[in-house]
């Protein structure tokens, strides 16, 4: 039977998008190299250089594509070049625009602290411990979203809503409590509920789910008090289920947690189509120097094979690659930090990530030969 083919429409958008997209895409096809899929990838604009090239964050070309597309792989968007437009030019709309037609409302931010990595973390190694979490933020409500929505300028007056309907928490949270019986069986949802009203009702929906997981243990945390509890205690979360915005501030905590922004992949399921970026920005100050960490975004293409290519093992073998080359010593400039370690630029650490997969191949044919 000939190998799958997935079609991924690649963005790779703004900044050091474009750098550590490349790498990304270099692992991928350094899976197919290996019979696991055939790959059909076309590149589109989004983003500011969207703007540029057609006055649009995301050109009606490019969302047909990736409407028609298995999988979505984004690099970054956005930068100070494009920050004083009017929102429907800027380029983070874009990526609003996409994500809402896309469809995919659970984003999974998997933050793992990996021994490799325990001095760039800025936590004392017995605290970090071996801290295992992941962020399952709601992408499609909340303030993000919410309506009315406006800035006065004259008046001096802007305002943002935050608004949740039950099916949409309800929805939300079954992704997390299935994620967590894969994993070690327990949700924090992370609201504000002793002051919003939609915190309320996010509480109770989430109560509810969980009546159909006996299996999961669940408890709520105020985002205060997560926001502390993450830099305290962060061995003590598994899954953590929160709104648009709470999941926004509290992924890139504990991303910085685990060594780096740039460590940090993502995945956006629950849609026709779902959509995987590294969730750090797009650094446009370190952009084009061949500096970036590009292990996020290279950890975004395994979540791709894992959800949308069905190759949980590839997927496995990308992740393996990332450990073996970080506990091999090597470094990106932010993971490096003045400490022992080879730093090595954003190519290099791309190639050497692919010849750690090889690698990965190799010895699993060995296996099999014997
Ligand atoms: C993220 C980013 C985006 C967000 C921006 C670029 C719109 O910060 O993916 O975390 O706020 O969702
Ligand atoms: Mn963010």
């Amino acid at each position: 039977m000939p190998a799958r083919k997935i079609i991924i429409v690649a963005l790779p958008g703004d900044g050091i998008g474009p750098e550590v997209t490349r790498q990304a895409v270099r692992a991928l096809e350094t899976i197919a190299e290996h019979g696991e899929c055939r790959l059909e990838i076309h590149e589109h604009p989004a983003g500011g250089c969207a703007v540029d090239e057609f006055g649009t964050p995301l050109p009606r070309a490019t969302l047909d594509a990736c409407l028609g597309a298995n999988a979505v792989l984004l690099g970054a968007v956005g930068g100070p070049k494009w920050d004083d437009r009017p929102r429907s030019q800027r380029p983070e709309t874009g990526l609003l625009q996409l994500r809402s037609a896309l469809g995919g409302f659970a984003n999974l931010r998997p933050a793992t602290f990996l021994p490799a990595l325990s001095d760039c973390s800025p936590l004392r190694p017995e605290v970090a411990g071996q801290a295992d979490i992941v962020v399952v933020r709601e992408l499609l409500g909340g303030l993000y979203f919410g309506e009315p929505r406006g800035y006065d300028r004259e008046a001096g007056e802007a305002h943002n809503t935050m608004r949740y309907g039950a099916e949409e928490v309800g929805r939300i949270a079954r992704v997390a409590f299935d994620l967590a019986r894969g994993r070690r069986r327990k949700v924090t949802s992370v609201d504000k509920a002793n002051v919003l009203e939609v915190s309320q009702l996010w509480r109770q929906t989430v109560q509810q789910v969980a009546h159909a997981y006996p299996d999961v243990a669940l408890d709520h945390m105020y985002v205060d008090a997560c926001a502390m509890h993450l830099v305290t205690n962060p061995a003590r979360f598994d899954v953590i289920l929160t709104e648009n915005l709470f999941g926004d501030v509290l992924s890139d905590e504990a991303a910085a947690l685990t060594g780096s922004l740039g460590m940090l992949p993502s995945a956006t399921i629950g849609g026709p189509v779902n959509l995987y970026e590294p969730i750090h920005g797009s650094a446009p100050d370190i952009a084009g120097r061949d500096i970036a960490n590009p292990l996020g975004a290279i950890a975004s293409a395994a979540m791709l094979l894992r959800y949308s290519g069905a190759l949980p093992q590839a997927a496995s073998h990308i992740e393996a690659a990332i450990t073996a080359v970080l506990k091999a010593g090597y470094r990106t400039a932010d993971l490096a930090r003045g400490r022992a370690g080879q730093v090595v630029g954003t190519t290099e650490m791309g190639s050497l990530v692919c010849g750690a997969i090889r690698d990965a191949y190799e010895r699993q044919f060995a296996y099999h030969a014997v």
